[in-house]
């Protein structure tokens, strides 16, 4: 189980094709072993594979069921927290570096799918940033001249190529790049499989150890995988109890998508500048349709359950943009984690040798994701990796006092939550709720985290996060309960969905 089993399905994960695998019920050894079969876990799988090390990639759900699949998948080398931030926070050397690590990735993308024959509809074309609000213009100047000074390619453009407004002067940015996840998913799950690396599906890792030039995954069936690395690409670190969680949040987006007549919306990658910025790509789909697909709305995780009307208002604002929007044929959310200083952790985890984690993917996670592989791959085969001080998940993280308030309300979320502890409960009894609905029961000193499904049975939980002890929230739109601390997610049942907690929620006491 995993995200995959949230209720709401994208239009990727509509159309999927199912990548079956089993589950692992005996110990295996490998090279490395991966934990997480998503764009970061699969790309670093298919480049070690391809070098001729052994893998196995393990998932607690479906392979290529998680995040990945609720994504809108823009392979921009443009950067949606901007380059000016960027070189206030790490400087100019690492934030050219840092564009380099995104030109790579796309560049990667395009060549693993020429060179293993991936159909995954992969294209270039122009990304275009525009001001949402006049007072924003001053942010567009400012990122241009921050792009100009660190060498990136980017120019004005009179307009964006947004049908229904005049967007006024933008920022085009090109050699941009779009593709069908699923499918890119599935091609590299072929190349992984060709070059003798083996995948288990509803494989759990629960713990991990690491004893001289050996590591140890144990999964909650109990079978061992020994290897002489382990890479958990888990979106979020199950390895990992505190270190690279307070330097990371978790903000939830959400995303629609509708059918326009083919040639209506012209095939560019799109942003506005709000502070929960607009985003908008096409997918073909056939010869006189294409999809638009447009995402928004993000809030912290957990701190917010007015999921329709973020959604009528994203489907609003496509309406206005783009008039040929026929109406929304999908809906979904996903989560994404916003590391402190702009950058993802990517390498040997904090305190390990041999045990790697990727992830803080920020809104980028794709191309995080696929420059997180091209970091890992070469420290375990022992060479050179020039990304690996820029994403080196023990760095200290100077500079990044100097900018980040929306990190310090992030964390300063988390300390709130404790005092949820002493608060009351948001419903006074279980008959407080409408079938489908959940809500926090206070009971004597424990907080309940309760849902009545459909048939009016009730199903009752420790409210209490099993990762680091957070009250969780309910989220009306997935139908799960989200941790606003760190972004764990659980089911009605308690299972987890996604880490960083690996226990399901308590049952409740008596
Ligand atoms: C709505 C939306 C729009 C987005 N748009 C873009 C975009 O346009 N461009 C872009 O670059 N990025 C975008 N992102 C971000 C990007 O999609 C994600 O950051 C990225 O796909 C994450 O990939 P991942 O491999 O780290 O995680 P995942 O795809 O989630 O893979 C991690 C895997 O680890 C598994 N796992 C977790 N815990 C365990 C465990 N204990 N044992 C075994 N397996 C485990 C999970 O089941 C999962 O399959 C978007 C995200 C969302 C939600
Ligand atoms: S995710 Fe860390 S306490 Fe819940």
């Amino acid at each position: 189980m995993n995200v995959g089993d949230e209720r709401s399905t994208s239009f990727w994960m509509q159309e999927a094709e199912a990548i079956d695998a089993p589950p692992l019920t005996a110990d295996a050894r490998c090279d490395v072993v991966v934990v997480g079969a998503g764009i970061a876990g699969l790309s670093t799988a298919y480049e070690l594979a391809r070098f001729g090390r052994s893998v196995i990639v393990i998932d607690r759900g479906r392979i290529g069921s998680g995040m990945t699949l609720r994504t809108t998948a823009h392979l921009a080398t443009a950067l949606d927290d901007y380059y000016f931030e960027l070189i206030r926070v790490r400087g100019k050397d690492e934030a050219r570096l840092y564009h380099d690590s995104q030109v790579a990735a796309v560049n990667r993308i395009e060549a693993i799918c020429r060179d293993e024959g991936i159909d995954a509809g992969f294209r270039r074309l122009d990304g275009y940033l525009f001001a949402a609000e006049d007072k924003h213009r001053a942010d567009l100047e400012k990122e241009y001249e921050a792009c100009r000074t660190i060498g990136i390619d980017v120019a004005w453009a009179d307009r964006a190529p947004v049908p229904g407004i005049d967007t006024g002067r933008c920022l085009r940015f090109p050699d941009q790049g779009r593709f069908d996840p699923t499918r890119y998913l599935a091609g590299l799950v072929r190349a992984i499989r060709q070059r003798g690396g083996l995948l288990y599906a509803d494989t759990v890792h629960v713990h991990d150890k690491e004893e001289g030039n050996e590591v140890e995954v144990e999964t909650e069936a109990g079978a061992r995988i020994r290897a002489g690395a382990a890479i958990f690409a888990t979106n979020s670190p199950t390895n990992d109890k505190v270190a690279i969680h307070s330097k990371q949040m978790p903000n939830r987006t959400y995303a629609i998508a509708g059918r326009v007549a083919k040639g209506s919306v012209p095939d560019a990658l799109v942003w506005d500048s709000c502070e929960a910025y607009h985003y908008a790509r096409i997918q073909e789909l056939s010869d006189t349709e294409d999809l638009l697909i447009v995402g928004g709305g993000d809030h912290r995780s957990g701190e917010e359950n007015d999921m329709d009307a973020r959604l009528a208002a994203l489907e609003q604002w496509t309406r206005d943009h783009y008039p040929s929007f026929g109406g929304t044929d999908y809906r979904w959310s996903g989560q994404v984690l916003e590391p402190i200083d702009f950058m993802p952790f990517s390498g040997r985890n904090p305190g390990n040798r041999n045990i790697y984690i990727h992830t803080g993917d920020s809104g980028q996670g794709i191309t995080n994701g696929v420059a997180g592989s091209l970091t890992i791959m070469p420290l375990i085969i022992g060479e050179d990796s020039r990304y690996a001080p820029l994403f080196d998940p023990s760095r200290k993280s100077a500079n990044s006092a100097v900018s980040l308030g929306e990190f310090v309300r992030g964390q300063a979320g988390a300390v709130k939550n404790l005092a949820e502890y002493v608060g009351p409960g948001e419903i006074g009894s279980p008959d407080d709720l409408k079938p489908g609905e959940g809500g926090i029961l206070r009971s004597g000193l424990s907080k309940l985290a309760v849902y009545k499904n459909e048939n009016g049975s009730v199903i009752t939980r420790s409210a209490v996060c099993t990762h680091l002890g957070c009250i969780i929230h309910w989220n009306g739109f997935e139908k799960c309960w989200d941790c606003p601390c760190h972004g764990s997610q659980f089911a009605v049942d308690g299972q987890v969905l996604n880490g960083p907690a690996v226990q399901p929620l308590a049952e409740a006491a008596d």
